[in-house]
């Protein structure tokens, strides 16, 4: 007998026409979802439920990590070092001060880095701050050769070696 596979048959598009009307009914007993783009922003409901605890779910996951707030400190790293050299010691402070700042975000996201972060800014940045203070330019410098290297022994510590902080004139300090 000749194998009919082209076309569904009675029972098969009985059967398609049964899980297309169960799907429809399934839709429309979630709802139609329509984003709104000024509030609602969680687009797919079937891993977030809009209106529950998903949603903080949602914000904790789409926070940056340890690589971008690093980005950060590795620019203002710069800005700041390039600050000190030309003596601007208001644009120094200020990026010294976001380098703390986002590190201080970084605490809250990365748990595992506090202790470290803590010590870093308690310590290696305060120790900037007291340098950008005296307004003295060989003071700064020493300053941020120590940072660099507080900067590389985190990473050493955090098995990233392979991050050395080196001020150059590349947009990050890599070397
Ligand atoms: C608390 C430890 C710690 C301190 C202090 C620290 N880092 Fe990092 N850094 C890390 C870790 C961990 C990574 C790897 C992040 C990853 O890949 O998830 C990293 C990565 C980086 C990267 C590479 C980012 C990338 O993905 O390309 C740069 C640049 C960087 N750090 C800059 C700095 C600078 C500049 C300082 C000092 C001002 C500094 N870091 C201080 C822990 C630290």
């Amino acid at each position: 007998m000749k194998k009919d596979s082209g076309r569904l048959g009675f029972f098969g598009g009985f059967m398609t026409a049964t899980i297309l009307l169960g799907a429809a009914v399934a839709f429309a007993a979630i709802g139609i979802y329509t984003p709104d783009p000024h509030g609602d922003w969680i687009r797919d409901i079937s891993v977030y439920q809009p209106g529950t605890d998903d949603q903080i779910n949602v914000l904790a996951d789409i926070q940056p990590g340890a690589a971008v707030q690093m980005l950060e400190a590795g620019l203002r790293f710069n800005v700041l070092n390039q600050a000190g050299k030309k003596q601007n010691w208001d644009l120094a402070a200020h990026e010294s001060a976001e380098i703390g700042a986002a590190f201080g975000t970084l605490e809250i996201t990365r748990p595992a880095l506090q202790a470290s972060l803590q010590t870093f800014v308690g310590t290696d940045l305060a120790a900037v701050d007291a340098a950008i203070a005296t307004q003295n330019k060989s003071t700064f410098k020493a300053a941020m050769k120590d940072l660099a290297t507080a900067c590389n022994s985190c990473h050493v510590s955090f098995g990233k070696p392979f991050f050395v902080i080196k001020s150059g004139k590349s947009a990050l300090p890599l070397k």
